[in-house]
C-alpha cells in the first residue's frame, strides 16, 4: 500500500508543502501521496485520530498547531523538546514521533555557502515560535552573541534568557532601537512576519557591506523592502525559501530515510511563487 502525508494547520490552501513533497515522490517514483488538511483552531485532537485512523504515515504541522501538537505525541526528539514546538511527525502503528526541522532548515543554506556561525554578531529580529527556532540553531552553531530586537521588549527579554540557557550570550532590545546599528553586526536575521504584506523593512540596514550576510525567513514575496534595502548595499543575501525547502527536505529524510531530492523539491517551490 503505499504511504500517505499531510499539512495540517489552518489557514492551509495556500501552503507550497504539498507541490514540494509530491515533486519529491514524482522524482523518486515513490508510490506516496501528500495533501493539505485543514484542521481549526480547537478540532485538533479530532483531526489526529482522523490522520491515525487512515494510517497516515507523517505529517507537518504549520499555524496555529505547532505548540499545541506537543501534547499528542508520545515520543518528542530533541530538536522538538528544545525548542518547545513540532513541525514534523512520524506514525509508527499509531504511536507519534514530533521533530522540529525549523532549525536545521535555518542552518541548511548557511552550511551550502559555506558561512562559518562561530565568532559571527547576529541582529534577530523578532521573538515568536521561529526566532526560538533560529536561537536554537545559532546556539547549536556557537554564535558569538545574538542581540534579539523586537517590537515587544518583553518577548525579547524571554527568548534572550532562553539564548543564555543554551549556552550564547544575548540581549534582548527594542526593534525601534536598532536605529543606525545594523553595521556592527556580521548577520542579520529577520524573523518577524514584517514584508509579507509588502512592508517596509523594519530597521534601516545603512552602512552594511558585502561581508554581511543578511537573511530574511519571510518567503513570500520573495523579494521583501528587507532583502532589497540588504542587496543596495551589497549584503551577502538568503531568502525565505531556502529555510523553507531546508526543513521539508529534513522532514522528506525523515520519513523516507533516504536523500531527498534537492533539486525537484526547490524547483517545485519556486514554480510556486
Ligand atoms: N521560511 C520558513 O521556512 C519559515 C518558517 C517559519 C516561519 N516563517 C515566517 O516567519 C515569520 C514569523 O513566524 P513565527 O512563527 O515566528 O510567528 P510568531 O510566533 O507569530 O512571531 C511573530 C513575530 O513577528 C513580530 N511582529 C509581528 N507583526 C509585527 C509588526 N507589525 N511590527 C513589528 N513586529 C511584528 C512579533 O513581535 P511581537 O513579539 O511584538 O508580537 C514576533 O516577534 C512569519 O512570517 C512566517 O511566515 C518562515
Amino acid at each position: 500500500m503505499g504511504k500517505s502525508f499531510a499539512v495540517i494547520g489552518d489557514p492551509i490552501d495556500h501552503s507550497l508543502s504539498p507541490n514540494i513533497h509530491s515533486a519529491a515522490f514524482r522524482e523518486l517514483n515513490l508510490d506516496s501521496s501528500y495533501i493539505a488538511y485543514r484542521i481549526p483552531i480547537g478540532e485538533l485532537a479530532e483531526g489526529i485520530e482522523g490522520l491515525k485512523k487512515i494510517k497516515i504515515t507523517g505529517f507537518n504541522v504549520t499555524i496555529p498547531h505547532k505548540i499545541e501538537m506537543m501534547k499528542y505525541l508520545d515520543k518528542i526528539d530533541e530538536s522538538c523538546s528544545l525548542i518547545g514546538a513540532v513541525n514534523t511527525v512520524t506514525n509508527t502503528d499509531g504511536s507519534l514521533k514530533g521533530y522540529n526541522t525549523d532549525m536545521d532548515g535555518f542552518l541548511d543554506p548557511l552550511k551550502k555557502r559555506k558561512i562559518m556561525i562561530p565568532n559571527k554578531k547576529v541582529l534577530l529580529l523578532g521573538a515568536g515560535g521561529a526566532a526560538r527556532a533560529i536561537v536554537a540553531g545559532l546556539a547549536k552553531e556557537k554564535a558569538q552573541n545574538i542581540t534579539i530586537a523586537n517590537r515587544t521588549l518583553e518577548n525579547a527579554e524571554k527568548l534572550s534568557e532562553f539564548a543564555k540557557e543554551i549556552g550564547v550570550d544575548s540581549k534582548p532590545i527594542k526593534i525601534e532601537d536598532v536605529k543606525n546599528s545594523a553595521k556592527d553586526y556580521d548577520f542579520i536575521v529577520n524573523a518577524t512576519s514584517i514584508g509579507l504584506k509588502n512592508e517596509q523593512s523594519p530597521i534601516s540596514l545603512e552602512g552594511i557591506n558585502g561581508k554581511t550576510v543578511v537573511y530574511d525567513i519571510v518567503y513570500l514575496p520573495m523579494n521583501t523592502d528587507f532583502i532589497k534595502k540588504a542587496k543596495d548595499e551589497g549584503a551577502t543575501i538568503i531568502y525565505g525559501y531556502e529555510m523553507l525547502l531546508g526543513q521539508a527536505i529534513r522532514a522528506f529524510e525523515i520519513w523516507h530515510c533516504i536523500e531527498a531530492p534537492y533539486n525537484a523539491m526547490k524547483k517545485a517551490l519556486l514554480g510556486g511563487f
